[in-house]
């Protein structure tokens, strides 16, 4: 089943009862985050939260509901792109990768059905009236304040629209990106676009400056679900977004021309923000937020965007989320990032076995790699590699071991680090672009990176010791005391 809208992911939330509507007036200023907050770190996540009678800035109801942290479990990521288990696109993709043309007639036939997936993907531009152009507001009539922005931490530089979809186009080969970017509300027709200096959007941004032309762009809020998830994976520029919500999908994801400039957008979107920059108007100050790491960032120079029409379903749900200190609803999105591009980091570095990034690393701060060790070296082999892998180069700390260890298991993994290392032998600072968000590097988004190579040691390395041998029980003693564990009652005893 493939969810085409927001709405649709909703109602399917709600049947597998991880929904709570929320009656209760809350304001859209710092209220809906705490709760949220709340929500979010309770075990697994928490419930999707629909706040059904939120209030505005300006006091009066909002006439749109909001709908917060619905990404925000392992079920409910799968849900949103149409599996069981994350790693089931993972699965489709190393097929994708592995697909050699087979020996005769009958086995060439039957690698057909799956070419013909890849070419179901891309978006179609759908004409007739859109879901979301059923209300179009444009000129004086656009006004920001009726949406409930919420404003999330209390030194916010203001009201953020944070689950975003923002559509640009690079100007030189047509290419379409859609980014997750948060967005500051400035007034009730100027907002300020929050890319990153190393992502694509900004660098549309850059190349349009350098032409010296407008740069339309549309900030869509609550598409399909799997249209807002690949906006906020990190895919190479030349992959348009839409192309991977649609393999994602098992569908095209359906567009739409936005009404006021050349851009599509999904028909079903809940709500499209409409605008241009003009590259030649100075930067605004955007910030600061309180951001993923758990920290502010501060506030820093950012385009400003001038609205030309917002568009809208007329059942409109606004759909928002928020980040602080992890684990966040961003957790569970990264976490689908991180299972369904293992593929294609084997694809590179194949002696990668599994690889994760605790919700305490915040993405760029800490990542685990299990590798297949063959020869000495290899650990830093694979540092470099992921150092040099898109955004992964932003990566903090790096800490490899071997295959045995399952880096899902964050305390099996500090286990195996924190007997395996020799420090001073085992520990490598590099530098390296980092995260912007990072604080505490020298400067703004450069700064060192530590790799930690904790996998067994080879006499290459250096180590001529004896490596020891992990504890285990023997098998026949674990099949024995199967027969009558449950009989003795303990784990019931300590849950009860
Ligand atoms: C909830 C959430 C908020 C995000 N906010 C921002 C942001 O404000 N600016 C930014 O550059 N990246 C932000 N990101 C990360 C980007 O969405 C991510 O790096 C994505 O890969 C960028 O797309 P791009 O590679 O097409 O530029 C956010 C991610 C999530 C999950």
């Amino acid at each position: 089943m493939s969810l085409d809208s927001l709405q649709e992911f909703i109602a399917a939330i709600d049947a597998m009862g991880e929904l709570v509507r929320i009656a209760h007036p809350v304001r859209a200023r710092l209220e809906l985050c705490e709760i949220a907050n709340r929500c979010s770190k309770l075990p697994g996540g928490g419930p999707a939260l629909l706040f059904e009678h939120v209030i505005l800035d300006n006091g009066a109801r909002s006439a749109f509901p909001v709908g917060i942290n619905l990404f925000g479990s392992m079920a409910r990521m799968s849900l949103a792109l149409g599996v069981e288990r994350l790693d089931e696109h993972g699965a489709r993709i190393t097929e994708l990768l592995n697909l050699k043309v087979p020996d005769g007639f009958v086995a060439k036939l039957g690698l057909l059905p799956r070419v013909l997936e890849l070419s179901k993907f891309p978006p179609r531009v759908k004409g007739g009236a859109p879901l979301c152009q059923e209300v179009v507001w444009r000129g004086d009539e656009i006004d920001l304040d009726q949406i409930p922005v919420i404003t999330c931490w209390p030194e916010d530089g203001g009201p953020y629209i944070t689950l975003t979809a923002v559509v640009s186009k690079d100007p030189v080969r047509g290419i379409r990106n859609v980014g997750m970017y948060r967005v500051q509300k400035l007034d009730k027709r100027t907002v300020a676009m929050h890319w990153q200096r190393h992502k694509t959007g900004a660098e549309h941004f850059r190349e349009m400056a350098a032409r010296g032309e407008m740069m339309p762009v549309c900030i869509v809020v609550g598409a399909d679900p799997a249209s807002v998830f690949s906006a906020s994976a990190p895919l190479p520029p030349a992959v348009d977004e839409f192309i991977f919500a649609g393999f994602l999908r098992r569908q095209p994801v359906h567009l739409t021309r936005a009404v006021s400039c050349d851009l599509e957008v999904p028909a079903a979107a809940e709500l499209v923000i409409e605008g241009y920059i003009d590259p030649s108007e100075d930067l605004v100050v955007e910030g600061p937020f309180g951001d993923h790491t758990g920290f502010y960032s501060e506030a820093d120079l950012y385009p400003k965007v001038h609205v030309t029409a917002v568009t809208m379903r007329k059942t409109m749900v606004y759909a928002t989320t928020i980040v602080g200190r992890p684990p966040m609803e961003d957790f569970y999105l990264g976490h689908a990032t991180e299972r369904i591009f293992l593929p294609l980091l084997k694809l590179t570095t194949p002696e990668i076995v599994d690889y994760h990034m605790p919700a305490e690393g915040g993405f760029h701060n800490l990542v685990f790699v299990s590798i297949d060790k063959k020869y000495p070296g290899q650990a830093y082999k694979v540092m470099n590699a992921l150092w040099g892998a898109g955004l992964m180069s932003l990566a903090k700390v790096l800490v490899v071991v071997d295959k045995e260890i399952d880096v899902q298991n964050i305390t099996e993994t500090w286990w195996a680090v924190l007997n395996n290392i020799d420090p001073e032998r085992d520990v490598r600072f590099t530098m390296g672009p980092v995260d912007v968000l990072d604080h505490s590097s020298r400067a703004f988004s450069y700064g060192s990176k530590m790799g930690i190579d904790a996998t067994r040691k080879l006499p290459e390395e250096g180590f001529t010791r004896q490596w020891p041998r992990v504890i285990e029980m023997n098998d026949e003693t674990r099949a024995q005391v199967d027969t009558f564990y449950a009989s003795l009652g303990i784990e019931q005893a300590w849950k009860s």
